[in-house]
């Protein structure tokens, strides 16, 4: 499963990209918002040329017109441009026309199996289920995701969309993302931090070099 950063905060973005485990970028109205007032086309192109893989943004026009038209803008703005079309009859009309335009489109706001259906028909290359805003109407968000894996591998041919599962409010999301067969899991940089933690390996740090120091008294083991 490929790790995206779901965020604008470029400071966060450069460090994920650094670390060398974030393949891509979803970004979104709210999440733009949060940076504060900005030049927006600024701010994609500067994501895009910090990380190798697809940067996805958000249109907000509601019209097929509109969509169609604000997407390629987008979309000319650099290449790894992805463009997040809402799932609704206009989104669907829009990804087919993007699609064979070879515009890639992440259909977004993705919360059943048969809107996943009509993303992967109209040629999305993305369709991103919400896990954590169905959990919060006490739903189960992950079965979706693995719904639309289940499905979607009934027709290796034809289907080529890939799934992300969006919405990931903790590390616990992640691994059942992974194991639901999600291709990619796009996550708030907070929780990409704390897939790492574990209180054992900070104790064992700790301990190893208490052991060490006790006999050695200096914390290197090799010089330099
Ligand atoms: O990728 C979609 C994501 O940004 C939505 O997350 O936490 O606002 O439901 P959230």
């Amino acid at each position: 499963m490929q790790l995206f950063l779901d965020t604008a905060n470029i400071e966060h973005i450069r460090h994920g990209v650094r670390l060398g485990v974030i393949t891509g970028v979803t970004t979104n109205p709210s999440l733009v918002s949060k940076e504060g007032k900005l030049d927006y086309r600024r701010l994609v192109q500067e994501i895009c040329s910090v990380v190798p893989g697809p940067v996805s943004t958000e249109v907000l026009s509601q019209d097929v017109s509109g969509m169609v038209a604000e997407a390629k803008e987008v979309a000319s703005w650099a290449k790894n441009v992805v463009v997040k079309i809402p799932a609704s009859l206009e989104g669907v009309e829009a990804t087919y026309r993007l699609a064979r335009e070879n515009v890639k489109v992440n259909f977004t706001l993705c919360f059943s199996v048969n809107q996943a259906l009509l993303a992967a028909a109209a040629g999305a290359a993305f369709v991103s289920p919400f896990v954590g805003r169905l959990d919060d109407i006490g739903e189960d968000g992950m079965r979706l995701v693995k719904d639309i894996v289940e499905v979607f591998k009934n027709y290796p041919d034809s289907i080529k969309t890939e799934v992300i599962a969006a919405s990931i409010r903790h590390p616990q999301h992640c691994i059942e993302a992974a194991r639901a067969g999600a291709h990619i899991a796009t996550v708030p940089y907070q929780v990409l931090t704390q897939m790492i933690q574990h209180p054992l390996t900070d104790i064992g740090i700790k301990r190893f070099l208490e052991d060490w120091q006790k006999v050695m008294g200096a914390t290197a083991n090799v010089k330099h």
